[in-house]
């Protein structure tokens, strides 16, 4: 059945829901305090690249079932469901910020009319849908409004898709009937992929947000180390990974060995449920390690380059890739940061390329020494070595000759193992992937730049 629903925040996650709530059948309206960006949502432009939601908005607006509104008071009396989906960002001692949280309840308690469903997507520390029914529960009661916390878990670049096609729904709820909301206002998707819905307690569910990433963050802090082990025993993590994720109580997802983890979430949640532990008293040994092991990771692509390359000092360095992952143009947490300030610092002259992230990239990251360009081929024109950090098909797409072609040195540090190893090697390229024995030159190289490394043309 339709519902009306309110949506605080128009980030990634608050966004994706609006839009997918819209398409199942909802009324929606999206509620943000920045002006411009409910100005150009109205005209349907996204403040973010993400595959597919910009069609589904488009279409959303214009048969009426999304809008977009600064106004938060209206939207609190207009609904009786009222999502949260705002930041809740690391503080600079990894503490959780809820202070976006709080201001969108100051608005919802200010404004409570009548029973309404508080459901709370925003990731939030174990033990705070609990504070906030403390600290509202004269307004709660007189109203029988009643707080849910319901993870998000979609993954930017693939949001759409896991919008429609959940896992697994968690509502943290005490009540049967609050639970029995969710259900309904989600059950155009659960009813058509039998989407197995956990009712628990809110403290789990929050738990269980903050427990798949680290348990998703882990994984990939465990094959990175991996991947330095076989790098050094000559072994190939790829063929790891392929043996241990066939292992059924393991699987094979989210094993792939790379610049260490990035986005805004895992890094974020892994430092969160740190601290919270610590107001709990406790001491989380090893999922605080994940922490240290994965800001390790994110130079060692750089560092690998300063080894094969002997100095950095005076040479120009392409990098490709800037965004965390491949698919958005987000760039917060990647490991572009580190590399290329590294690389900056030990004197490299770095042009880094990226399809959709170079903006963001420049916007947050203003060091001299590098510069971006809209054009791949231009960052490797002449460039001594190339850092791949990013999984950008375009990259692979380009093919050993063009590398051939444009770049003077025929060094390449593929971080994400996207390149093929065996095809470079013709073309007298040093290949070096995450977690495998180095790629040389085969014996017969065609050689097609004049500027080719000297050291190579010795092999
Ligand atoms: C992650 C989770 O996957 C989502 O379930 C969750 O909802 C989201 O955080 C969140 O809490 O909001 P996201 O950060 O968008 O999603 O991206 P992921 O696809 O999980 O990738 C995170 C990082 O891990 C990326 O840097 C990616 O390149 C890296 N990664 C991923 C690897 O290095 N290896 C892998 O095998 C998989």
């Amino acid at each position: 059945m339709k519902k009306k629903i309110a949506v605080f925040g128009t980030g990634y996650v608050g966004l994706v829901t609006a839009v997918g709530l819209a398409e199942i059948g909802h009324d929606v309206t999206a509620v943000d305090i920045d002006t411009s960006r409910v100005k150009e949502l109205k005209k349907g432009y996204l403040p973010f690249y993400e595959p597919g939601l910009k069609g589904m908005l488009k279409k959303n607006l214009t048969v009426g079932k999304i809008r977009f509104t600064t106004e938060g008071d209206e939207a609190v009396t207009g609904n009786n469901i009222i999502f949260i989906a705002v930041g809740t960002p690391s503080k600079a001692d990894g503490r959780v910020d809820l202070s976006q949280v709080d201001k969108v309840f100051d608005v919802i308690t200010e404004n409570l009319d009548t029973a309404k469903t508080i459901i709370i997507k925003s990731t939030i520390p174990p033990g705070t849908v609990n504070s906030y029914r403390e600290l509202y529960s004269s307004e709660l009661q007189t109203t029988s409004s009643e707080i849910i916390f319901c993870p998000e878990f979609l993954r930017e670049g693939t949001a759409v898709h896991d919008f429609f096609h959940p896992d697994r729904i968690v509502v943290g709820a005490d009540s049967v009937e609050a639970s029995r909301t969710v259900n309904s206002i989600f059950f155009p998707i659960i009813s058509r992929l039998d989407v197995p819905v956990l009712r628990c307690r809110p403290v789990s569910a929050e738990m269980i947000k903050y427990g798949s990433n680290v348990m998703l963050a882990s994984r990939i802090a465990v094959m990175n180390e991996l991947a330095e082990m076989s790098e050094a025993a000559g072994g190939d993590i790829r063929e790891v990974s392929a043996g241990v994720g066939m292992d059924k109580r393991i699987g094979k997802e989210f094993l792939k060995a790379g610049p260490g983890f990035g986005g805004s979430c895992f890094g974020k949640d892994v430092a969160g449920i740190v601290r919270t532990a610590e107001y709990y008293g406790l001491d989380l040994r090893l999922i605080s390690g994940i922490i240290k092991s994965n800001d390790r990771q994110r130079v060692r692509p750089a560092l690998r380059l300063e080894k094969a390359l002997g100095s950095l000092k005076g040479k120009k360095i392409a990098v490709l890739g800037l965004a965390f992952k491949a698919d958005t143009d987000d760039v917060r947490g990647s490991a572009a940061f580190d590399v290329i300030n590294y690389l900056v610092d030990k004197g490299a002259q770095v042009k880094a390329h990226d399809p959709r992230a170079e903006y963001n990239f420049i916007r947050l990251f203003r060091k001299k020494g590098y510069t971006c360009t809209d054009k791949a081929e231009d960052a490797l024109k002449g460039a001594w070595a190339c850092i791949i950090l990013t999984e950008w098909k375009e990259y692979n797409d380009l093919g050993p000759e063009m590398f051939g072609c444009l770049m003077r040195g025929r060094i390449i540090i593929d971080a994400r193992n996207i390149l093929d190893g065996d095809a470079f090697r013709y073309e007298g390229f040093r290949v070096f992937g995450s977690g495998r024995p180095e790629t040389v030159p085969a014996a017969r190289t065609i050689i097609r730049s004049d500027f080719v490394n000297a050291a190579i043309v010795s092999v």
